[in-house]
């Protein structure tokens, strides 16, 4: 840089950020701002994206392209530095080392909103080290369809538990504020309505009206807005016809009006493109890129093409060319925001003292051990093992690291630079099993899940982007079944780690069933035939059905994909060195033909099962079991007539019945008796998390605005209505262990 430079005012800190976002804005070529609103993928031509594209910012970098992106940057006119931009969904995902922690969904279980945003901060500790500036979490799609393929990224299916651990996602994320150099940027994503697919299919139009948004897919989204998450990420579907990218409704007025968004907007992968490719609606990338600007969009994730077709679409007339301004202005301001024009932000030294680190594992475990959900125990569990006890620890996924760790991972695939993370750095069941005592420890496969075959429809997509493979169940193996009975039948306790595996979930990858599939259902036939106790641990990515038999196992834990320390928790827990306390962030199905089985559904229907099946899930959200009983009793309301501007004042006894701690979520759910327009029977409001030690009992006190208790009007409006309501409070959504109180609103 000459010394003309150094004194160019966008590049004197002491500058306000507008002073030198202006600055800088005015000595940009058209083509430089076309340039710095596009996103693209740095495994491809790095030095034809900086050079010659001029991007503002990459995504998928590895550690050597993080240096060489600088490097290009700096040969170029206005040496902007780049935004680098990486999906660190459950921890540094795809950086080799890092520490991976349980999957969103499994985060979710442990409803601790302090933990999640501990392990959002020990996230982005390690990703700002290595020099990435940005990262696309959390997930705030409300989960509805269990065969969609993205249950396993996203919070489950209740929106006000979902905007409690968003919330403090993003505040981890982004710590004290941008100028933190710890600090990353969070993404909200996928705005909006994205999971409500037809079908479970991935990104299909949504069919949703205005008024659901408001009712259950936006409030999460717009707590994030208004507490400051700096950026929001579009999602890939159309709603009422319109693709997101273009819905000026939700962009323009919803979020930057009514909610007073400021940060950026960023498409999903390649959104401008498909409208053109995929979903039709726009003749060719002129008119895409055109129609992309014009509605609001800043940053153009992995269309290279909007590069030239915007400055086409100049050409044309279609757009003015101060048309990209504010979205520059947007993007720049987050950079000088960040420091990065003082502090480009590249990889540090002395990244083994930050990146994977002793301490960050210590949190995992945390993470991984409240993560755990209980779903069944006839007594079997804690197994408390001596030297002569043995177990059989059988399964596919028993002793399968990189399964374990699930999607975005170092072993799913998004990321060609890496295949897995260390194997060292994982503990699996089976190494958690023979690592907590010294008991007898055997071990067999038992059964296979699925091999993987190219889609005969091609190889990739129109877009160039590979296409899935197709799932191949494998087929029972008669072998290594009777090698497992054989092992569960000299064993004391068998402990089946079964679920689903990489292709049965993931972007592009919903699932028409939800059973074990491969050799799976057959195994826990065979091995709850032997009369051995068998614990099933149920490592999958998201809610799936259980074969009959399983009614007669000794016990079901559920860990989504728990992450590096998944089998020291799990054995820990397994073996009472620590408490279940996981609660199901979303309910279970008992066959895929129930969908959707979430709790929270809207009052009306011809009865209230089907003809063939309950319409009950198998487990529902908010269940979870512990080694304890705990009983709720004398629910009392401090008064019973209330103003909408008064607070419910609620306090209910919880006992620890039995002789070991927990951690009981209190639960608090209202019901609004009789509504202007059809609403849920009840919804979640509030929750407390008690500590008990055994016998112990204490009041729990519920402090809930009336405020809260809304429901959203036929014209939209979030409003409390006057009659009455149903306060309900006990350990899980069901019904039958809900304790109420009834109150009226004046
Ligand atoms: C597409 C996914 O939908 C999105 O969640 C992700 O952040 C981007 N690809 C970038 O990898």
């Amino acid at each position: 840089m000459t010394s003309e430079t150094l004194t160019l005012p966008y590049l004197n800190p002491d500058l306000a950020v507008p002073a030198r976002v202006a600055d800088l804005l005015e000595r940009m070529t058209l083509e430089e701002k076309v340039g710095q609103m596009l996103q693209l993928d740095a495994r491809d031509d790095l030095d034809d994206h900086v050079l010659r594209r001029m991007v503002g910012s990459i995504l998928h970098t590895s550690p050597e392209r993080i240096v060489a992106a600088r490097e290009l940057t700096l040969q170029t006119r206005l040496q902007i530095p780049l935004l680098v931009g990486e999906d660190c969904i459950h921890g540094h995902s795809f950086w080799p080392g890092a520490t991976i922690y349980p999957t969103q969904l499994g985060m979710a279980a442990s409803w601790d909103p302090s933990l999640l945003e501990k392990a959002a901060r020990a996230t982005a500790v390690e990703v700002a080290a290595t020099g990435i500036h940005w990262t696309f979490s959390p997930v705030l799609c409300i989960a509805r369809d269990l065969r969609w393929g993205r249950v396993n990224e996203t919070f489950g299916e209740d929106p006000f538990l979902l905007g409690e651990l968003a919330s403090a996602m993003v505040r981890g994320y982004q710590g004290e504020g941008l100028e933190d150099p710890t600090a990353i940027l969070a993404t909200a994503k996928h705005f909006a309505g994205y999971s409500e697919t037809q079908g479970g299919r991935d990104a299909s139009e949504a069919d949703i009206s205005r008024r659901k948004l408001r009712s259950w897919f936006l409030p999460p989204f717009e707590r994030v807005a208004r507490e400051g998450c700096r950026s929001f990420m579009l999602g890939y579907q159309s709603m009422d016809g319109v693709p997101i990218t273009l819905n000026d409704w939700l962009l323009s007025d919803v979020l930057r009006g009514e909610w007073g968004y400021t940060g950026t907007l960023i498409t999903d992968w390649d959104n401008v493109g498909r409208m053109v490719w995929e979903q039709h609606v726009q003749p060719d990338i002129t008119h895409a890129a055109a129609a992309a600007v014009k509605a609001g969009n800043d940053m153009i994730m992995t269309t290279p093409a909007f590069f030239e077709g915007a400055l086409d679409a100049v050409a044309q007339g279609l757009l003015a060319s101060d048309a990209f301004d504010a979205a520059v202005e947007r993007i720049l301001t987050l950079k000088f925001e960040l420091g990065l024009f003082e502090n480009p932000r590249t990889p540090v030294d002395g990244l083994e003292q930050i990146v994977g680190t002793a301490e960050h594992a210590e949190l995992n475990l945390e993470v991984a051990r409240r993560s755990l959900v209980l779903l069944e125990n006839d007594g079997s569990l804690p197994v408390s093992p001596t030297a002569t006890t043995r177990v059989a620890v059988v399964g596919p996924l028993a002793d399968d690291a990189q399964e374990q760790l699930g999607d975005w991972a170092g072993g799913s695939g998004q990321a060609g630079w890496l295949d897995g993370q260390p194997r060292e750095m994982i503990t699996t069941v089976l190494d958690g099993l023979r690592e907590i005592a010294p008991w007898e420890v055997v071990h067999a496969r038992g059964a296979d899940i699925l091999t993987l075959e190219p889609d005969p429809a091609g190889a990739t997509w129109p877009d160039g982007q590979p296409r899935p493979p197709v799932v191949k169940p494998c087929a029972p193996d008669a072998a290594q079944i009777a090698e497992a009975v054989a092992a569960a039948e000299a064993a004391d306790v068998c402990v089946a780690v079964v679920g689903d595996a990489q292709g049965l979930y993931g972007e592009g990858r919903s699932t028409a069933t939800l059973e074990l599939i491969g050799g799976q259902n057959a195994l826990l036939d065979a091995l709850v035939g032997t009369g051995t106790p068998v614990v099933v641990v149920l490592m999958a990515s998201k809610p799936l059905v259980l074969p009959a038999s399983v009614s007669r196992a000794a016990a079901v834990l559920w860990v989504a994909n728990p992450g590096m320390q998944g089998g020291r928790a799990i054995a820990e827990l397994l073996t009472g060195a620590i408490e279940p306390t996981g609660r199901l962030p979303i309910s279970f199905a008992r066959h895929a033909g129930q969908q959707p089985t979430y709790y929270n559904q809207i009052r009306g229907q011809h009865g209230d099962r089907y003809a063939d099946l309950t319409q009950a899930p198998a487990w529902a959200f908010g269940e979870g079991r512990s080694y304890t009983t705990v009983s709720y009793s004398d629910l009392a309301l401090e008064e019973e007539a209330l103003a909408a501007s008064a607070t419910i004042v609620a306090d209910v006894t919880v006992t620890n019945t039995g002789d070991r701690p927990t951690i009981e979520t209190v639960q608090v759910y209202v019901r609004d008796n009789v509504t202007s327009v059809s609403w849920t029977d009840k919804e979640l409001k509030a929750y407390r998390q008690v500590a008990l030690a055994p016998g112990e009992s204490t009041r729990v006190r519920i402090e809930l605005p009336v405020a809260d208790c809304t429901i959203v009007d036929a014209a939209g409006d979030r409003v409390v209505e006057a009659g009455e309501f149903a306060l309900l409070v006990g350990p899980s959504s069901r019904d039958d262990q809900l304790l109420s109180a009834e109150f009226t609103v004046t």
